[in-house]
């Protein structure tokens, strides 16, 4: 995509086809206010003072499982270790005041356990290295941008403007036919968007006006996609997308300040968005979470014009909100603590050695799990961590033949946000990568997959797929964090996205290193790695079989589903095992906005606990939108490194 011959080619198209859509536009109704009635979610059943629920009226497909602790007894006399012979049945408390310690947990029977004082105890170990299967053979569109959203649909698109897709749009649905393969002629009656049930493997075609590529997005406090950015007529353009059935994007061309091209959006505090930089946009700007329509707020960004290379490399920044309001910005190997607010750098930080990290050197960076199971989880440490990339010149000799591919960056760097002074702590990968996906785990430890090994982003200007994923743990010691994981046999390059779904599994999808859509050399000669429609599902170590006997279970309808900051709330679970609470981790993660080898908004919190049994573990949620912004999280409960299916959760 980053091959400026093709886009001056496609121009004269491009203008025509502005001015064809512009005409036949509906304008955006000035003040229009949007229904944001999301057709999920929002029930919430408390569960407090109940004292009469039985468990085992609820269809819990887990409830035969054999229990963890052999032959023991609780204190009904109920034996464990009947190998579902004989159906478990826990007694039920009373509870309903949350201050207070349940005697109930020490008088049961369990040993409560030594360990309460020394920290987690340690996960339960396997060597299950993760396994992978086909989702679905043909999906339709190449997944370049992906959020998964409340409703488990996992929304993805790549661009209209770039050919026909592999999908017929249904409602038919054309338009004239902008690029597009050899021989391709329009209309162009495919979709270049489709919603994707994450749990049935099902495909519904969404419509898209405004060009998406290489946009930027985010799931507002509601549920909502909303998108920003793109190419083109979509350089300016705002999509709205609710979680509901048979709901469309609702768009504007015009609702952005600057042109957004590669842009990064992440949500603030108070449920605004705000969107950083895009290519010759050296600037961001604040947008509401709801509107199509809304007053410019923009800031300059320095920091975007002194990272900028020859080939730019200050594209899709990586950035993070901080505890304390603030944002963190990251470009090429340069980043600042800037107040969001009122543009002002508050702190730079030291350079990150080595080269390159953004794109399209296309390096990956998360925040870190962030333990609010703390003292003061006001006043956490964060850290961020960025990995891989390639040099400041990579994208000058992998953009055009003669190609020269540059071996990828192996090595990471570790910065703690919150500490002045602190320093880049370096580490190496175990094989290089550029483009790769980093997603946090329920667990809190970090996945890493896809890309490449040589090369940039951009169209055939990689080589050598990295087939194989990695798991970090940042709590281990410095040389002992990654683990080599099960390689796949698909290559997911330039355009390949992931996602981590409820039940743990991570969706992986896309890429596309080709112009248009490529499937074959034959009618493709000049084609290295076909177009991917190929949906896979990634399932990592904590899903081994034989650890599925220790996962918990969450009854979802006895559970708190609405969150209040600071507020303690219960998850009600079902677990065959004597636990406490250095057994347990709850975890709230914020599904992101995956592209190009970065997930916005993505932050995985490990939750204050306050009790734990193995039936109830009452937890609190985070103290303020600094650390969690307001939306729907997917709450995970986890037992030594084994996690439930989570829950969305909303917080506001
Ligand atoms: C969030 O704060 C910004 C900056 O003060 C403001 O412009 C915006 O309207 C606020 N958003 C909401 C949803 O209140």
């Amino acid at each position: 995509m980053s091959s400026l011959g093709k886009i001056i080619v496609l121009l004269p198209f491009l203008f025509f086809c502005v001015f064809a859509r512009v005409s036949s536009l509906n304008p955006v109704e000035e003040g229009k206010s949007i229904n944001f009635q999301a057709g999920f979610g929002g029930i919430t059943i408390g569960i407090g003072g109940s004292g009469s629920e039985n468990p085992d009226d609820e269809s819990d497909p887990d409830h035969d499982k054999k229990p963890v602790n052999g032959d023991e007894k609780d204190k009904d006399g109920n034996k464990f270790g009947s190998g579902g012979e004989q159906r478990i049945r826990f007694p039920f408390p009373q509870f309903g005041n949350h201050g207070e310690p349940r005697k109930e947990a020490k008088e049961s029977g369990y040993n409560t356990g030594a360990a309460t004082n020394d920290g987690p105890k340690p996960d339960f170990e396997t060597n299950f290295l993760g396994s992978w299967k086909v989702d679905n053979p043909n999906a339709g569109v190449s997944a370049m941008h992906i959020q998964l959203l409340p409703n488990n649909k996992a929304v993805w698109y790549d661009t209209v403007n770039l050919g026909k897709s592999n999908i017929l749009a249904d409602p038919p649905a054309c338009r004239g036919l902008v690029g597009g393969r050899q021989g391709e002629k329009g209309p162009d009656c495919t979709a270049h968007a489709i919603e994707y049930d994450v749990e049935t493997a099902q495909v519904k075609t969404l419509k898209l006006e405004y060009d998406t590529w290489c946009s930027s997005g985010g799931m507002s406090p509601n549920g909502a996609l909303v998108s920003t950015g793109g190419n083109q007529e979509g350089f300016r353009a705002l999509r709205i997308l609710n979680p509901c059935k048979n709901c469309q994007f609702q768009e504007n061309p015009e609702a952005l300040s600057a042109n957004r091209w590669y842009a990064t959006q992440i949500l603030l505090e108070n449920g605004s968005f705000v969107l950083v930089g895009g290519r010759a946009a050296h600037n961001y700007e604040i947008i509401p979470p709801e509107k199509l329509d809304f007053p410019i707020q923009q800031f300059g960004l320095p920091l975007l014009d002194e990272s900028q290379d020859e080939k730019e490399n200050n594209l899709y920044p990586f950035v993070n909100l901080l505890p304390d309001g603030n944002i963190f910005v990251f470009s090429n190997y340069k980043s600042i603590i800037l107040n969001p607010y009122t543009g002002e750098t508050l702190r730079n930080l030291p350079d990150l050695p080595g080269g390159s990290r953004s794109y399209p050197a296309s390096g990956m960076s998360a925040l870190l799990p962030i333990n609010l199971n703390v003292e003061n989880p006001e006043n956490v440490d964060v850290e961020v961590i960025v990995c891989g990339g390639n040099a400041r010149d990579a994208f000058k000799f992998s953009e055009f033949p003669p190609r020269k591919f540059f071996t990828a960056f192996k090595d990471c760097g570790r910065l703690i946000l919150t500490k002045e002074g602190a320093q880049w702590e370096k580490e190496d990968m175990p094989s290089p990568r550029v483009m790769g996906d980093m997603l946090l785990l329920p667990t809190g430890d970090v996945l890493i997959t896809n890309g490449a090994q040589a090369g940039t982003s951009g169209w055939d200007a990689a080589e050598t797929p990295n087939l194989t994923p990695v798991l970090y743990s940042p709590n281990k010691n410095n040389g002992e964090r990654f683990k080599e994981l099960t390689p796949t046999d698909i290559p997911r390059m330039y355009h390949s996205t992931s996602a981590v779904l409820p039940d743990g599994q991570i969706l992986i999808a896309g890429s596309n290193t080709n112009d248009y859509y490529k499937f074959n050399k034959a009618d493709n000669p000049e084609m290295i790695y076909p177009t991917e429609v190929i949906v896979q599902k990634f399932s990592p170590p904590y899903l081994a079989p034989e650890l599925q006997q220790y996962k918990p279970n969450i009854l979802e309808v006895f559970s708190d589903k609405e969150l209040k900051y600071g507020g303690e709330f219960n998850v009600r679970i079902r677990l065959n095992a004597q636990i406490d609470q250095s057994d347990i981790k709850v975890t709230m993660y914020s599904p992101p906005f995956t592209t190009h080898g970065y997930s916005m908004n993505q932050r995985l919190l490990i939750l204050g606990l306050k009790q734990v049994t193995h039936r109830i573990v009452t937890a609190v949620a985070p103290p303020s939108g600094k650390l969690a912004p307001p939306g729907y999280y997917l709450l995970f409960v986890v037992h030594r490194g084994v996690p439930s299916r989570g829950m969305w959760v909303h917080i506001e």
